[in-house]
């Protein structure tokens, strides 16, 4: 009876750590270096390309993280990052940087933002609100290797931490997906646009394992009347 108690228990935990995000969002509402929430999935060694998207919404007026993946060997593996004095979203893969300007990043309203790096070509591309980019080149053709640490709400300068308040998200953040593959345009639109589409085989915002450190809540998403 005793190993059966154990065995619950730990299916218990278990369970109680995969969550189903539907229509919810993750809600960061004080600027600081600690608040933030860590995305665990059990893959790792990014050998094939890559794809990640998430939905955010934000009146931040100055530079922030969207999304922070890290490795042992480079903290900035894969990163989101709106730079506001340049006004452009940088991607970069493994300490490399491309950088995208000319997006309409508004404030106070949702933006998808997906992200596709193809590890046979070095290309990298971003569809902003269901536009697609120009494709950029990164010097990175090799796999993202070692065990990574996913963060939403910071920014990571060490691997797990090194937070700065001045790089923190701050507002609402969405249907975060990620493939270890790349999408094709139409499954891209269809993110978009909110139908049906394969969920993330890395992170699926439909059963996601997370741990939330400091002030993240986790809220319906708030629909507008009308
Ligand atoms: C924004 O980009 C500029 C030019 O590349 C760079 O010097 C600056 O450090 C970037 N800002 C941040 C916050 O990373």
């Amino acid at each position: 009876q005793m190993k059966l108690l154990i065995v619950l228990a730990m299916l218990a935990a278990r369970a109680a750590s995969v969550e189903d995000l539907s229509g919810q969002t993750f809600t960061f509402p004080v600027q600081n270096n600690r608040a933030h929430a860590r995305l665990i999935t059990p893959k790792q060694e990014f050998r094939a390309p890559v794809c990640r998207t998430c939905r955010s919404f934000t009146d931040l007026g100055r530079s922030h993280s969207l999304f922070s993946l890290s490795t042992s060997g480079s903290h900035n593996s894969f990163l989101i990052f709106w730079n506001e004095s340049d006004e452009e979203m940088e991607v970069h893969i493994m300490d490399q940087r491309s950088e995208f300007r000319g997006l309409d990043y508004k404030p106070n309203m949702w933006h998808s933002v997906c992200t596709t790096w193809d590890s046979a070509t070095g290309l990298v591309q971003l569809w902003f609100n269901g536009m697609p980019t120009i494709r950029k080149y990164v010097p990175v053709t090799s796999a993202i290797p070692g065990t990574p640490v996913i963060i939403l709400g910071q920014e990571q300068d060490a691997h797990g931490g090194g937070f700065d308040s001045k790089q923190a998200f701050v507002g609402m953040m969405s249907d975060v997906h990620m493939w270890d593959y790349v999408l094709s345009s139409c499954e891209i639109q269809s993110y978009v646009d909110k139908l049906n589409f394969t969920p993330g085989n890395v992170l699926n915002w439909k059963a996601l394992e997370f741990k939330i450190t400091d002030k993240v809540l986790v809220e319906p998403k708030s629909i507008v009347c009308h």
